[in-house]
């Protein structure tokens, strides 16, 4: 009897145990106000970068994004991190933004945390959602 006893406090420990590791889970859970303003705000960096890649952003000779890539699908986002010829180097998406704010649009780098970096990102990358990420393919 006093065995079947101390296995019964046993398995209540390992309950409570278990019940307790649960709780800051369940704490997690986002309510959906927070869930909708996320969003939002996500969707606000979408539209400023996509802004920025038709012809927002400002370059010394005028040239903008979207005379080349008509979108921002067609950068291949899903490709990144990859070996990038111009750079010598495997590079990220940002890397290869930068590279053609400085060639093509013959402007300055942006900083790797700047918003408008953050923005075009977002724009370029919210354009091939849902496809199978490929990094290194060419
Ligand atoms: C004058 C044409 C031109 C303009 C304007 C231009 N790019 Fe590019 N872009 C290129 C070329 C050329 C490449 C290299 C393609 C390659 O190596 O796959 C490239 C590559 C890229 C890539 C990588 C694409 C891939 O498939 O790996 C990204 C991302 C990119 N550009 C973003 C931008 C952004 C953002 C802007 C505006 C700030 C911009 N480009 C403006 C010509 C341009």
């Amino acid at each position: 009897m006093p065995y079947k006893n101390s296995l019964k406090i046993i398995s209540r420990m390992v309950l409570a145990a278990c019940v307790g590791t649960s709780m800051p889970v369940l704490s997690d859970k986002f309510s959906q106000e927070d869930l909708d303003r996320w969003q939002q705000e996500f969707q606000s960096v979408v539209e400023r970068g996509e802004n920025l890649f038709h012809g927002g952003l400002q370059s010394r000779n005028t040239v903008s994004c979207d005379q080349c890539h008509p979108n921002g699908a067609n950068t291949h986002p899903e490709t990144y991190p990859k070996f990038q010829q111009q750079l010598g180097r495997v590079a990220a998406l940002r890397d290869m933004i930068n590279w053609c704010i400085q060639n093509p649009l013959e402007s300055d780098p942006l900083g790797l945390d700047d918003p408008d970096m953050i923005a075009l990102e977002a724009y370029i990358t919210q354009e091939r959602r849902g496809v199978e990420l490929t990094p290194g393919r060419h």
